[in-house]
């Protein structure tokens, strides 16, 4: 029989649960700390929890603590193998089912606690990471760790940029409040297929303009323009934040509207925000508009020439996404100069074109069929309440190539 999922009693002075940052920051390094998800297999399978130091992860459905009770734990294998010296964070959906069952193991004198709001908090994570902070301008990698998305904001002058905003925008909100600036600039590099972004809910709130470029205001499936309000972007336009000029560099082929920002300073350096056009490693598939055979050649022309002709070699690039923690500098930021990226970046290494788009169309990963219906929302098409919004954005991003890591 079922066993309704209430915690025993709890004890004083005992560590129950932790928030997601202090997680964060327990799996950010070296640990020896054993994560017990506890969510049903299906739900484990599609996503877990991975972090620069992944720590050791053992699945053990709650419903086996919740159908066998306490009382079976030394008749049930599985529950034998919990040890008894490490640090266990239980971990499920939402934190009810993870509570109870960590609450049974610290009965059972184990050091267990809770991940408060489970993968929904984990889901919803963004780390602010520093790119460079001189006077004149800082710029800040955002990363939703979770999903492997990056956003980006600047600031200089009193004002900020968001590259690629996020949907949970009280994130940057907080953090321009903290700074003391006001938000100007929120730019999408193309209208995104993985996630929702928070750029026309945050012009509308702020007052900010949303830029976007016009062949992405049209759904590629549906040949439904937009009903959103958008400034246009075009190839070659300048915007201006405080110190940082920001040229617009249109780079088709992920999507036909995709471009890059070049923000350059008043002493020549510059950083490239490459959305989904290349990343660290790989580049954006062509495919996600549903047209990959006719786009394929257009990513090809976009990095062999309008990337690698209007990009000077000393740029910094910082990219929409990442697929693996080591493509990050010891600081944790995922960025390179674009010379070393012409070197290492495996997905660059071609000679030829028709073998650079025999690769492509070789290597892509199935589409998510929610990507059509995440389009849609992203230029207003149709409006999502919060939980079907979660459920379009479960699990990571596949916007690049499969295989361009090796494997
Ligand atoms: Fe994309
Ligand atoms: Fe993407």
């Amino acid at each position: 029989m079922t066993q309704s999922l209430v915690a025993p009693e709890a004890t004083t002075d005992v560590l129950e649960e932790i928030t997601v940052k202090e997680f964060h920051e327990k799996i950010s390094r070296e640990n020896d700390i054993l994560l017990l998800d506890v969510r049903n297999d299906e739900d484990f399978e599609a996503w877990r929890i991975e972090s620069r130091y992944t720590p050791e992860t053992m699945h053990i459905s709650y419903l086996i603590f919740a159908e066998d009770g306490p009382a079976a734990l030394d008749d049930l294998p599985a529950l034998m193998a919990i040890p008894d010296d490490r640090e266990i964070i239980a971990v499920c959906a939402k934190g009810g089912a993870s509570d109870f069952v960590a609450a049974i193991l610290r009965d059972e004198g184990k050091t267990a606690v809770n991940l408060i709001d489970g993968m929904i908090a984990w889901g919803n994570y963004h780390v602010f990471r520093p790119v460079v902070e001189k006077e004149a301008y800082q710029i800040y990698q955002v990363d939703r760790i979770a999903r492997g998305c990056l956003s980006h904001v600047l600031i200089s002058q009193g004002k900020a940029a968001i590259i690629d905003p996020l949907r949970h925008v009280d994130n940057y909100t907080r953090f321009l409040d903290e700074k003391g600036v006001e938000l100007s600039l929120l730019l999408d590099t193309h209208a995104h297929a993985d996630h929702i972004s928070g750029g026309p809910g945050l012009a509308e709130t702020t007052g900010a303009g949303y830029y976007l470029h016009p062949y992405d205001a049209i759904h590629p499936f549906d040949m439904l323009p937009a009903v959103i309000d958008y400034e246009i972007l075009q190839d070659g336009q300048e915007l201006t934040l405080g110190d940082l000029t920001i040229r617009v560099l249109h780079t088709p082929g992920h999507t036909l509207g995709q471009v890059n920002f070049i923000a350059t300073d008043s002493e020549g350096q510059s950083y490239a925000f490459t959305g989904d056009n290349i990343f660290i490693q790989s580049f954006g598939r062509p495919d996600l508009g549903g047209q990959g055979e006719a786009w394929a050649p257009i990513v090809y022309d976009t990095i062999f020439h309008r990337f690698k002709e209007n990009v000077p070699e000393g740029t910094w690039i910082l990219p929409g996404h990442y697929a693996a923690f080591d493509e990050a500098n010891e600081q944790g930021v995922f960025t390179k100069q674009v010379a070393d990226l012409w070197r290492d970046n495996i997905g660059l290494q071609f000679k030829h074109e028709d073998h650079f788009i025999t690769y492509i169309l070789t290597h892509l990963p199935d589409m998510p069929e929610q990507y059509i219906e995440i389009k849609r929302v992203n230029i207003g098409l149709t409006h999502p309440d919060e939980d079907a919004a979660s459920e379009l954005e479960l699990g990571k991003n596949v916007c690049a190539l499969a295989d361009a890591y090796g494997g």
